[in-house]
């Protein structure tokens, strides 16, 4: 019942439609930086990637060009390279397929179903984001055959998403605070969290992601990692250890390599630290288990990895470098092995 009642706290969903983004529904709110009301549909002049381009077919994604077909542009900080949305799509999809993007920012999975025939539904606690992605769908391909649901919401409550009613969810979250989406103006932004708090609330979306996910389908995460204090913080790690606590087995664990990334690498330019920049980001897919399977056979791939760990013991972190050392077992005295267990 607690868990339930956590749920409906969130806000639930609205559906937006065109007529009412174009009145400027984002208008008010002074968040992303992109201007409200004309349609690009004038400046589409392709439909797709160029002609040279291929699914890939390895765990290391790398897209130096980030493609700017249909109304795709970088303009949207932090957008993601229609390239990963679009390789998702081709590999897990068929036509007619229902795909989420339920932090859809400024709509890049969204125009990808469009032009791949899968239906959409996009969703951003952001009004102004749904604003933009509703302006960047304003295409005509001549295809009508699939339809395209846009809502302001919060991905910790799709309630207007039935049960096992999605092919795959393809979405890109905030990497906790690392880009302040609406500078802590919208209640419940993820990108106002600190990682902690960032990473419970993340719980929640892997729920709602296994709810409504069909049985045997796929959700792709592309996660970033950040430092502090200039120390590495798997964020991805964090994302990763929740959706598998929530019930997804994980399926591939693919190195997205970043090109022109703000941030970290501007931040540092021209300067010489005692670490590497950070230069590429997770995309997880998971896999949600059909009822029937074994799930003794996943037990590497999925919770059961946690308590592989959990089984080893731990450090409860309780200030100095001394307690660390102490709680691992690694203080003064020298490191000592237990029979091997093989
Ligand atoms: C990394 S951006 C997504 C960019 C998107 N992939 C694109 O190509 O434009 C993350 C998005 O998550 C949205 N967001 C933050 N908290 C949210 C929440 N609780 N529910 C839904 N969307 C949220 C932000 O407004 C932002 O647009």
């Amino acid at each position: 019942m607690a868990k339930l009642k956590i749920i409906l706290d969130y806000p639930p969903m609205k559906l937006v439609a065109r007529a009412e983004a174009s009145r400027g529904i984002g208008a008010a709110v002074a968040t992303v930086s992109e201007p409200v009301g004309t349609p690009y549909r004038t400046r589409v002049s392709a439909f797709g990637p160029p002609m040279d381009y291929e699914p890939e077919s390895t765990t290391v994604w790398s897209f130096p060009e980030r493609g700017s077909w249909a109304t795709h542009n970088g303009t949207y900080r932090g957008n993601w390279s229609p390239y990963v949305p679009r390789n998702l799509i081709l590999k897990y999809t068929v036509e007619g397929d229902t795909v989420l993007d339920q932090m859809c920012g400024s709509g890049t999975t969204l125009v990808e179903c469009k032009l791949l025939g899968r239906n959409g539904i996009g969703v951003d606690i952001n009004p102004q984001a749904v604003d933009l992605t509703l302006r960047n769908l304003d295409f005509d391909t001549g295809d009508r055959r699939h339809q395209t649901r846009v809502y302001v919401g919060d991905s910790r409550n799709l309630n207007d998403i039935q049960n096992e009613s999605v092919d795959l969810i393809a979405t890109h979250p905030p990497y906790a605070g690392m880009i302040a989406y609406s500078r802590r103006t919208i209640d419940g932004d993820l990108s106002a969290l600190s990682v902690p708090i960032f990473t419970t609330e993340m719980y929640q979306v892997a729920r709602e992601c296994i709810r409504v996910l069909k049985p045997g389908k796929y959700c792709g995460i592309l996660i970033g990692d950040t430092r502090k204090h200039l120390h590495y913080v798997p964020i991805s790690f964090l994302v990763e250890n929740v959706f598998l606590k929530a019930g997804f087995l994980i399926k591939e664990d693919i190195i997205k390599l970043q090109w022109k990334a703000k941030g970290t690498r501007e931040r540092w330019r021209g300067k010489s630290y005692d670490f590497y920049k950070i230069a590429h980001e997770h995309l997880f897919v998971f896999r949600k288990p059909k009822a029937e399977e074994k799930l003794s056979e996943f037990k590497l791939s999925s919770c059961g990895l946690l308590s592989v760990v959990a089984s080893v013991g731990g450090c409860s972190q309780t200030g100095s470098a001394d307690n660390l050392l102490r709680d691992v077992g690694a203080g003064a005295q020298p490191f000592t092995h237990g029979p091997d267990p093989r």
